[in-house]
């Protein structure tokens, strides 16, 4: 049934039970990753929205601790809700956090550890003068929340903006401080974008145009790009821009010139909200937390006992071209991979499906190869299919054949393949050279009527006539399967709940259904183990 629990993750983060949303205030501070979330400590919907709190020093195995932030005064008493942790070097860190409060408007207030001698940094305290911030001046008090991690500016003033809505524009709201305390409103929002809506849990950080490193959010060198990232709440996604930061005007300046919210990127192209990154000191590296709410009901929630999990976490840094952000999982959680399956040298010809055998197909981390020996069955792309990729993984199914592709993998599939998750390739021809596209389609992942069942797609900007293959690693633990193709330049996160996990046989596959045969040089399928997270 639905509450034995076969839908619960086992190497994702969740707490024990109850609801969990955004992640919040992610830091690394003295040799420990914290990690903070929206937690109803009463039930697994939505509600009483308190700061859950777990430490790690891996980020895989994490140790719960007792709720950081709960309402307690005025300026909260309604509600905790998602903010974010500055490292203020020399002094405490410090949350910035929005309050519901007594009057049910959106206040930004600062938390600070209680005892800086505790490693763990297990309480915090909410000092009687916040506010800091109240929505005043055009504010809305029911459209004023999500602070950022403050940066540090030259003149040696705090930084730090806030999510908004003015006249339906997206707007992040600038506030400057020389002593965290006292927040004075810019005259320029850092940004603000027509029509985009609110913006819930903005996040704004540099990233070095050359190399994987990542950097602290203070860091202004010359050979540094910004990124402003927004989640939009009427779309329930994740958009970003790359631009620069003109530290002169305090205003963020995108790279295009023409901005227009429906062609932002995403992080993720699935389900993937609300995320917030982090500098990882100990390992210089920018890492991001995602939450990805349930497709299932909120009656199914309540059997379960819980609901939300956070995305595995990923080590983020722009690409090579400079267009766009790459992401991948942290390299710790390679160290759960246990036996598995690999192969080598396979072909797949027209029609071909093989199981991948030996492993645990609801807990794996699969690697596969995909090379195209020749690009020439490759179909012509209607340039109309650019604007809407989902349709197309829609139309064009894994069923339907074609020239260069589909061809990937089926997940937590039943042996008869009634259920399962289809995350395939196909190459298409355009004016200006080939397009892969890369689909997740969870339409047939399971026989329950209920369930949410999307079909998510994306292309991935690559040249697959110089690289010859298309490279997709695939997380699959229960009720997720998150794919990054090509290297992580483009991935898709997906919630599934099919019946087979409740009865237990299940199968994992790789298929071609196109007219071209599709090469696998390699292909590496592990078990992966179950870390201790909030036990
Ligand atoms: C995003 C969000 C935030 C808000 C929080 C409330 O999912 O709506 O804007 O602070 O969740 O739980």
């Amino acid at each position: 049934s639905i509450a034995s629990n076969q839908y619960r993750t086992a190497y994702h983060f969740q707490p024990p039970k109850n609801w969990m949303n955004d992640p919040n205030g992610p830091m690394y501070y003295n040799g420990i990753y914290h990690l903070f979330y929206q937690y109803n400590p009463n039930s697994a919907v939505w509600g009483n929205i308190t700061w859950g709190h777990s430490i790690s020093t891996d980020l895989i195995n994490w140790t719960p601790q007792d709720p950081a932030i709960h309402p307690s005064k005025s300026f909260d008493i309604n509600g905790c809700w998602s903010g974010s942790a500055t490292i203020r070097r020399g002094s405490e860190p410090a949350i910035l956090y929005t309050g519901i409060d007594a009057e049910n408007r959106q206040v930004q207030n600062v938390a600070i550890p209680k005892n800086l001698s505790d490693p763990f940094l297990r309480e915090w305290s909410t000092p009687d003068y916040n506010p800091l911030m109240e929505p005043v001046d055009g504010l809305d008090p029911s459209q004023f929340r999500d602070p950022m991690t403050a940066w540090h500016g030259s003149d040696g003033h705090w930084r730090v903006a806030v999510g908004a809505q003015i006249a339906g524009n997206g707007t992040a709201v600038l506030y400057k401080s020389s002593d965290f305390v006292h927040w004075v409103r810019a005259a320029s929002p850092l940004h603000t974008s027509k029509g985009s809506g609110m913006w819930e849990c903005p996040d704004f950080y540099p990233v070095p145009s050359k190399g994987r490193q990542g950097l602290d959010t203070s860091e202004n060198s010359k050979d540094v790009k910004r990124v402003l990232k927004m989640s939009l709440s009427e779309t329930q996604s994740d958009h970003y821009m790359l631009g620069k930061y003109d530290i002169e005007k305090d205003i963020f300046v995108p790279d295009e010139t023409v901005d227009d919210y429906r062609v932002w990127l995403r992080y993720d192209y699935g389900k993937f909200y609300a995320s917030k990154t982090f500098f990882d000191e100990e390992k210089k590296r920018r890492i991001s937390w995602a939450w990805l709410n349930e497709s299932d009901t909120e009656a199914d929630a309540l059997l379960k006992g819980w609901a939300g999990i956070q995305a595995a976490p990923r080590t983020i840094w722009l690409d090579s071209n400079g267009r766009q952000l790459v992401q991948w999982p942290v390299k710790e959680l390679e160290s759960l991979r246990r036996n598995g399956a690999h192969l080598q040298n396979t072909e797949l010809k027209t029609g071909g499906l093989f199981e991948i055998k030996g492993v645990k197909a609801s807990q794996a981390d699969v690697e596969v190869d995909f090379e195209l020996p020749s690009l020439e069955r490759a179909e012509p792309l209607d340039p109309s299919w650019l604007m809407d990729p989902p349709k197309l993984c829609r139309e064009e199914d894994a069923s339907v054949q074609g020239g260069l592709g589909p061809f990937g993998l089926l997940i937590l599939a039943s042996h008869n393949l009634e259920e399962h998750t289809a995350v395939f390739f196909r190459v298409y021809k355009a004016h200006n050279g080939y397009m892969v596209l890369l689909c997740s389609d969870q339409r047939r992942s399971s026989l329950r009527p209920e369930v949410d069942k999307p079909a998510y797609g994306s292309f991935v900007d690559m040249n697959i006539e110089k690289e010859g293959r298309i490279s997709l690693r695939t997380l699959i633990d229960h009720s997720v399967v998150e794919s990054f193709a090509g290297g992580g330049r483009t991935c898709i996160t997906a919630r599934v709940y099919p019946e087979v996990l409740v009865t237990g046989d299940i199968h994992l596959y790789a298929f071609n259904n196109g007219t071209e045969t599709i090469k696998i040089p390699k292909l590496q399928a592990w078990d992966m183990a179950k870390p201790w997270i909030n036990v």
